[in-house]
């Protein structure tokens, strides 16, 4: 047993996945070998959830009947709608919402808890994690409108699930444009190895525990803010740079100065820009061509051009996911607190995809910490002390 340390387990490997897989030096991304550039832009998010959940691409057909599954599930039980309201009017954050909504759906469940000795646990996991699956979206739709004070939307089975969850939101169906670029965001951020909350939610899984908690504790992982949320400083940043009318040059100089990172730039895991932001760069362009609002695409070229010639990029600081996906989200009409629990929306099917994969094999995870504390305190009585 080694005894070396290592902080924030940074590179250790503590399993075997052949579920994503990232190049950082490439700047290249796969879902069990498919690279997220085909995926993104030729397969739908529900083939995605079937890849990831099934291990290959559906046919047609299996799509539809893996489809029709997912969607007669979506609604939420009334219980559940009341508890989003009290939620929104006590002004909790989305994410915290989302997490106590979903760890409730559990009691509206029928599925018997599955027994690690009898049963077939994957199974199990796999129905209920489409019905949390399911349920997300209408879970979060309904929170965004009660607390603008409007009332939730039915989920439409008729729509897809990227599109069903635009028209919960806004209570129209979203143009092609929009559905295709929620599609593609939902695609582009359902798995990305062993990231903070998908070893959460492992971890929830290695107990045997049920995947309400498994999904439940990646959201509480996911809420942090050097996980998710970056997407949203990003945009934070754009509105900044607008309401000050200065030149995004202008605030990337001053925010250089003061000493201040560039949200959106640098990941733990890629030195080139990520696959997944080029392929956001361009559906914001799709979409800032659509609308003739070009406002967001060009304050961040613009901050992108700059930073590449001033070789920051060169040295591996270089756009990653979050950095447009904010401008793509607000060009889609969501508001900014909720750029994190879409997030959440489609890294679900990844934490159910790695839970199912890691039981197959399970083997509880305790690592160990190295105790510092004192062996040879003398207790005292409390009326002595
Ligand atoms: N802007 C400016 N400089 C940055 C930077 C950024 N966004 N990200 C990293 N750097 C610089 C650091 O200041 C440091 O410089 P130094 O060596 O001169 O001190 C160097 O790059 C390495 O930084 P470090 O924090 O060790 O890199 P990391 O791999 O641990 O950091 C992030 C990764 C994501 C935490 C970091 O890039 C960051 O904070 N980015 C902004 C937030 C963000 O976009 N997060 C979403 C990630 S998906």
């Amino acid at each position: 047993m080694s005894d070396e340390l290592q902080r924030g387990l940074e590179g250790v490997l503590v399993a075997e996945s052949e579920l994503s897989h990232v190049d950082g030096e490439a700047g290249r991304l796969v879902y069990r070998g498919y690279d997220i550039e085909d995926l993104a832009r030729g397969a739908s998010y529900e083939e995605v959830l079937y890849l990831l959940w099934h291990g290959s691409l559906p046919t047609s057909e299996e799509l539809d009947g893996f489809s029709a599954k997912l969607d007669a599930v979506r609604e939420v039980d009334d219980a559940v709608l009341d508890t989003v309201r009290t939620l929104a009017d006590a002004g909790e954050r989305p994410m915290a919402a989302l997490r106590t909504a979903t760890s409730m759906l559990s009691a509206y469940d029928d599925e018997p808890r599955a027994d690690p000795d009898d049963d077939d646990v994957a199974t199990t996991t796999l129905t209920q994690g489409r019905r949390i699956t399911a349920k997300i979206p209408t879970i979060l739709a309904a929170f965004q409108r009660v607390r603008q004070g409007e009332d939730p939307i039915a989920p439409d089975p008729d729509l897809s699930y990227a599109g069903n969850f635009l028209y919960m939101l806004t209570g129209t169906e979203p143009d092609d444009v929009s559905e295709e670029t929620f599609d593609m965001a939902l695609t582009l951020h359902a798995d990305h190895g062993l990231n903070a909350s998908t070893f959460t939610a492992l971890v929830i899984g290695s107990t045997m525990a049920d995947i309400y908690s498994g999904v439940t504790g990646g959201i509480g992982a996911l809420s942090g803010p050097l996980h998710g949320g970056a997407n949203q400083d990003v945009m934070e940043v754009l509105h900044e740079i607008d309401a000050s009318e200065k030149d995004p040059i202008e605030w990337v100089e001053h925010a250089r100065d003061a000493g201040r990172r560039i949200p959106g730039f640098g990941h733990r895991v890629y030195s080139v820009k990520d696959p997944r932001a080029t392929i956001l760069e361009e559906k914001l362009r799709d979409l800032s061509d659509s609308s003739g609002d070009t406002k967001w695409l060009e304050y961040t070229t613009t901050i992108e051009e700059y930073l590449t010639e001033q070789g920051l990029v060169e040295k591996g600081i270089a756009p990653n996911v979050d950095f447009y996906s904010g401008a793509v989200y607000d060009s889609l009409g969501i508001p900014m607190d909720m750029y994190t629990p879409i997030f959440a929306m489609s890294r679900a099917g990844g934490w159910i995809a790695h839970v199912i994969e890691y039981q197959q094999d399970n083997r509880l995870i305790r690592p160990r910490a190295r105790y510092t504390g004192p062996t040879d305190a003398t207790f005292v009585p409390i009326d002595e002390r």
